[in-house]
């Protein structure tokens, strides 16, 4: 007879494995967890001949897969509350950016701040996540737009691996620095920093930043070239506050995802649709930044492309400290049904950070990342804006959070 570790039992699954039922459900569940990993997953009338060393009853909760927030900006010094009050007074993003705010107002204090302290300040938003069921998030660069700052950023998220699994993104390309020259500034991002942060074993996804404030399509082509040669996937802000033609311009790099998508046209949902790249909606810096145009979900949910959700956690457009906030503002701002917002933070996210054979679902051979809720249906989890819904957490088989 096998021995398991652990049996979950007297739960119901929310196992997001697509199927007939709604979010892949099954009442009255039973979990096997074996060296980290999920063994069996079905109804407990059907749970086969196996011996659990330890058994959790979960007393009726539902049991999802843990959540993956697949957008943040979580390292960074300093904070941006007076852009938040002159945006209240009036100016905007782009003013703000363009007077040099913005984002190299975040790199000037993050390239004074000591590792420890970005640790420390970093951590401590972490916890929020922590609390609220997520098992695997992903951190960018992006602040430092040096070699040595972009490197200690990585390394900073890199040590934050930990109750939660950390991917890194190098986002060299977010702001171009005022006092230097464009070109130089992209070589040096290119042909120095990304193989540096590379070789160090810092990099698990290219990010960039295509946008009139930003990087140009020719600049980002550049950096993806150079991550193609360096086997490293890519991924892409684009299209957030003007049609850049980004979502096309990723999908031709067979990205991950592309992120944001406010202005997206048709052709590079198609181009995204046929790519296979995860469409990442940011909800949380459309409320911040008080935008009108919405991303094109309808037409994403038409040409079939997989639509996750992420919190975009960042000093400037989305200072937000929870992923189930933005499940809830992507239903009631871009109408995602909760399903699918459920989904944009386990299966979906998932994908986007290449993780799809790991993570995001509860089956077989996947990892035992599991989130236990006190819920009554898996909607409540996109129903509540703010609170504690969370019961119990595992990463891996390992248990995170308990009260
Ligand atoms: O995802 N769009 C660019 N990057 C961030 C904003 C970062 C910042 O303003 O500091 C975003 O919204
Ligand atoms: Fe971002």
């Amino acid at each position: 007879m096998q021995r398991i570790d652990l049996l979950l039992t007297d739960c119901r699954a929310a196992t997001m494995v697509p199927g007939e039922a709604p979010y892949g459900a099954i009442e009255d569940a039973a979990i096997a967890v074996h060296e980290g990993h999920i063994v069996w997953v079905g109804p407990r009338a059907e749970f086969p001949d196996l011996t659990p060393v330890n058994t959790a009853r979960l007393g009726g909760r539902w049991v999802t897969p843990g959540l993956i927030d697949c957008h943040t900006h979580l390292v960074f010094g300093g904070d941006r509350i007076g852009e938040f009050e002159a945006r209240l007074g009036g100016a905007t993003y782009e003013e703000i950016a363009l007077a040099g705010g913005g984002i190299r107002s975040s790199v000037a204090a993050t390239r004074v701040a000591d590792e420890a302290e970005l640790i420390k300040r970093a951590r401590k938003r972490l916890e929020n996540f922590v609390a609220e069921g997520v098992t695997t998030i992903e951190i960018k660069s992006g602040y430092g737009l040096d070699l040595e700052t972009e490197l200690k950023m990585l390394r900073v998220a890199r040590y934050l691996d930990g109750d939660v699994r950390v991917v890194t993104s190098f986002l060299g390309l977010h702001a171009a620095p005022k006092d230097q020259d464009r070109d130089a500034y992209v070589a040096m991002i290119v042909d120095e920093a990304l193989p540096a942060a590379k070789a160090a074993g810092l990099v698990d996804i290219v990010d960039a930043y295509l946008e009139g404030i930003a990087f140009t399509p020719a600049e980002v082509s550049r950096l993806f070239d150079k991550a193609r040669s360096l086997g490293l996937p890519v991924r892409l802000h684009a299209d957030q506050l003007s049609d850049g033609g980004g979502a096309a311009l990723a999908a031709r790099y067979d990205a991950l995802s592309a992120d944001h998508l406010e202005h997206t046209s048709d052709a590079g949902v198609a181009a995204m649709a046929a790519a296979g790249t995860v469409a990442v909606l940011l909800p949380g810096a459309f409320v911040a930044l008080a935008e009108t145009k919405k991303p094109p979900v309808a037409a994403l949910r038409g040409a079939g492309v997989a639509m996750a959700v992420a919190s975009d956690c960042n000093p400037g457009t989305s200072p937000m400290l929870s992923l189930r906030a933005a499940m809830m503002l992507a239903c009631a701002q871009f109408r995602l049904t909760p399903e699918e917002a459920l989904a944009g933070v386990t299966r979906n996210a998932a994908t986007a950070l290449g993780l799809a054979a790991e993570t995001g679902a509860l089956e077989a051979g996947k990892l035992a990342d599991l989130a236990v809720w006190d819920i009554e249906r898996p909607a409540e989890l996109s129903y509540w804006l703010g609170g504690s819904l969370l019961h119990k957490t595992w990463r891996a088989g390992v248990p995170i959070v308990s009260r």
